[in-house]
């Protein structure tokens, strides 16, 4: 006997259960199906996110921030301390007790709203008389609609599978045992920088190889250069245009105690032949949609040539009443986007107008100083030729940032030359994640520039160097 529902959401992480909530929210009857599996086998619903991407990995950036900042930077505020030690199962601990606290979370939230929930692989079965059939292991479940948000996995390179042990995706490059001497990271993305920079602060000797020969191209180029001679400052070792070839792992028993165990064979952006012998590899080098197991061909479901399910603009599929989200379709693989995806396809499900500006969606790199931006960077407006005017403003000359101690980076605004509606802000600096919130507040509201400049800021704040920012467009900043 199939158990029936108005709603089927196919995977519990940011895009499935977020969709599952605003649809039980609207008064459906919801099933969510996810498959993630904690370290005793039972059910860890937060997808990616939770289990093995921001939350774990905003953890350990917090703990080995706070080992950096004890070591470093504490001696100039009077602050003593002797045998500085870290104690990384300690660490571990901890981020696994957060990731534990998430999936809880979820689970109580799904009781809190009545969702059904299933742990297992869903797999369409067929198209039934007004929905669809869908498996969970012995279980049937028919849904009138179903929301597919089963995220995407770590993109490996040929010849190089991931071991979990000495070739690491995103997910063994969370559960390091002890800090590695040396560590390589292959792809100077987003992963590779915030891992790259936890491993580094503990004591690894950090070397990122990154095919592109600009350093974040996708990020405003001024802003881009100031992170990487910040990164190189810091010790981050950061080879880009290079060439990755052969990758060998030592063989087991070889050379017991053998400092090194990963050999990279690449070709330096000179053309020298270089090889890299490290400890442990973390490949990140993006991520693939996730389709594994969905049995998409039973129902017919359009994939496009790199796996993502075809959607379109309001998130659904060629087939009717079949709505896709979050990482598995195009777009940015973001926790946000996957989230503002399923709250916008629950409301439209019930007959409302959801909708999702990827215009005004955020993008943070954790690092420290943090990177984030909103809309559009100067080089894609030149590129469409529009007529802009640029403000920037430095931390070095923001008293809240001089009190922190943390004065590396800027605020930069690019507004309309005509109208001066804001069209990009883009901050490297402390706390970046959280400044940006305004700027993607003020866009939504097509604001100007004039109007974050004319709005009070408390002082002392780190968002008084947005404001200046936006004071700099119309080249009257007060405090530079
Ligand atoms: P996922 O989170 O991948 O969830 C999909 C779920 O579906 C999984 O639980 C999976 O097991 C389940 N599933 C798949 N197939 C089936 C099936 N057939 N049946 C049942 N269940 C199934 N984004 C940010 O915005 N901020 C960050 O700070 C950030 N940090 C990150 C750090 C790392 C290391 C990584 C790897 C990613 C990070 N991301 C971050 C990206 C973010 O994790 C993803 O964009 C987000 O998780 C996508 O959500 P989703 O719901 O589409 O998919
Ligand atoms: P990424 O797309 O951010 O970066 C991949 C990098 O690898 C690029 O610079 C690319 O040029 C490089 N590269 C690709 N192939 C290569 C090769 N063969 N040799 C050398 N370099 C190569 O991908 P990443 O870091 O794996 O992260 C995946 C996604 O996860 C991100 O794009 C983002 O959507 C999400 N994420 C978001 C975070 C956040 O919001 N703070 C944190 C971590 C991940």
């Amino acid at each position: 006997m199939s158990k029936h529902f108005d709603v089927i959401v196919i995977g519990g992480g940011p895009g499935g259960y977020i969709a599952a909530i605003r649809a039980a929210q609207l008064g459906f009857n919801v099933a969510c199906i996810d498959e993630w599996k904690n370290a005793k086998g039972g059910p860890a619903p937060g997808g990616t996110c939770t289990n093995v991407g921001c939350i774990p990995s905003k953890a350990l950036l917090q703990s080995s921030e706070h080992y950096e900042h004890a070591g470093h930077a504490f001696a100039e505020h009077g602050i003593g301390l002797k045998d500085l030690s870290i104690d990384v199962k300690k660490m571990l601990a901890r981020k696994d007790k957060v990731v534990t606290q998430n999936n809880e979370g979820i689970l109580y939230l799904f009781k809190k709203n009545k969702v059904a929930f299933f742990h297992g692989r869903g797999s369409f079965v067929k198209a039934v008389d007004g929905g669809y059939e869908v498996a969970v292991g012995d279980e049937s479940l028919v849904g009138k609609q179903v929301v597919i948000a089963t995220g995407s996995t770590a993109r490996a390179l040929p010849g190089a599978p991931f071991d979990e042990e000495h070739i690491l995706s995103n997910d063994g490059a969370l559960r390091i045992g002890e800090v590695p001497a040396k560590l390589g990271v292959i792809g100077s993305g987003v992963i590779g920088l915030e891992m790259g920079s936890v491993w580094r602060r503990l004591g690894a000797e950090v070397t990122v190889l990154e095919g592109l020969p600009t350093f974040l191209g996708a990020v405003d180029e001024q802003i881009a250069k100031e992170a990487h001679k910040l990164f190189i400052k810091q010790g981050l070792k950061i080879e880009l245009g290079v060439k990755v070839g052969e990758i060998t792992v030592a063989a087991k028993g070889a050379k017991k105690g053998a400092a090194t165990h990963v050999t990279v064979a690449y070709t330096s952006a000179k053309g020298e032949a270089q090889t890299l012998e490290v400890d442990k590899l973390i490949i990140s080098i993006g991520r693939v949609p996730n389709t594994t197991g969905l049995n998409a061909e039973a129902v017919g479901l359009r994939l496009d040539e790199r796996g993502a399910i075809v959607v379109d603009d309001d998130c659904r599929t060629n087939l009717p009443g079949v709505w896709a989200v979050g990482d598995v379709v195009r777009g940015p693989m973001l926790a946000h986007k996957a989230e503002e995806e399923g709250v916008a396809v629950a409301e439209r499900i019930a007959g409302q107008h959801g909708h999702v500006n990827f215009n005004t969606v955020p993008w943070v790199i954790y690092t420290s100083p943090e990177i984030a931006w909103v809309g559009q960077t100067e080089q894609q407006l030149k590129a469409e030729g529009r007529a802009y005017k640029a403000g920037t403003f430095p931390f070095l000359a923001n008293g809240r940032a001089r009190a922190l101690g943390d004065t590396s980076g800027m605020v930069k605004f690019l507004a309309d030359a005509v109208t001066d509606e804001i069209l990009g802000v883009h901050i490297v600096g402390p706390m970046a994640s959280e400044l940006i919130a305004e700027a993607v507040v003020a866009m939504e509201f097509k604001a100007s520039s004039e109007d974050i400049a004319r709005i009070c800021h408390a002082h002392p704040s780190l968002s008084e160097a947005t404001k200046e920012a936006a004071l700099a467009v119309d080249k009257r900043t007060l405090n530079f």
